[in-house]
């Protein structure tokens, strides 16, 4: 082989490592970046997770008509929003006589809920939409005199499983196998068009 041909050799090694190295370079520093995301991805996961299992959700109260109810998951369970008009929370207390506990004294509530429309403000109601007798979804039956339960009915919702009525405050009435009121979880406006579903003075304290 003449001088010339070995360093021509030598040139295409010397090549061929530079490849090489690069590729290895660039392997390498794939391998790091999968590496230095995994503590993201764990992360994040685990703040997906806190989030389904109990970190507050946010509405926005201004996509809800008046008379509409929207339903979100918090803590895995439905939470049913609706806004009242004010002829309903006039109408809830004509209701008393015929609810199993009217002032709300052997239910679950916070205490800010404790009162004839069983919510912070009167034309919203918040409320957890599993049945108190055995855990099913209560149907809305807004509409007074709706024509599947008769011409008395003030409005508010029956539950498929069973038959248990509640009111528009999720008051349970006379007749129903459910004992108590639908429940109410705990919430707060941090502004006039937002809902804070699961944190309020009390939740934030810890006893919520
Ligand atoms: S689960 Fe609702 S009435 Fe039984």
């Amino acid at each position: 082989m003449t001088d010339a041909g070995s360093k021509a050799d030598e040139q295409g090694v010397d090549q061929d490592r530079r490849k090489f190295l690069t590729v290895a370079t660039s392997a390498t520093a794939a391998v790091g970046a999968v590496f230095a995301a995994s503590p993201f991805v764990a992360s994040w996961k685990l703040s997906e997770r806190a989030k389904a299992l109990g970190a507050p959700v946010s509405v926005d109260l201004s996509k809800i008509e008046l008379g509409q109810m929207i339903t979100v998951v918090w803590r895995k369970q439905p939470i049913f929003i609706f806004k009242r008009s004010p002829a309903a929370v006039a109408a809830l207390p004509a209701n008393d006589s015929q609810l199993k506990d009217p002032q709300s004294k052997e239910s679950d509530q916070p205490a800010y809920a404790t009162n004839e429309g069983r919510s912070r403000r009167p034309d919203i109601a918040v409320l957890i939409g599993t049945c108190t007798h055995l855990g099913c979804l209560p149907k809305q039956h807004f509409e007074p005199g709706d024509a599947e339960l008769g011409p008395d009915w003030p409005g508010g919702f029956r539950c498929p499983c069973h038959g248990s009525r509640f009111d528009m405050a999720g008051r349970v009435f006379d007749g129903s196998p459910a004992s108590v009121n639908l429940r109410v979880p705990p919430y707060s406006y941090p502004n006039d068009t937002t809902l804070l579903i699961g944190q309020d003075d009390a939740a934030e304290q810890g006893a919520a």
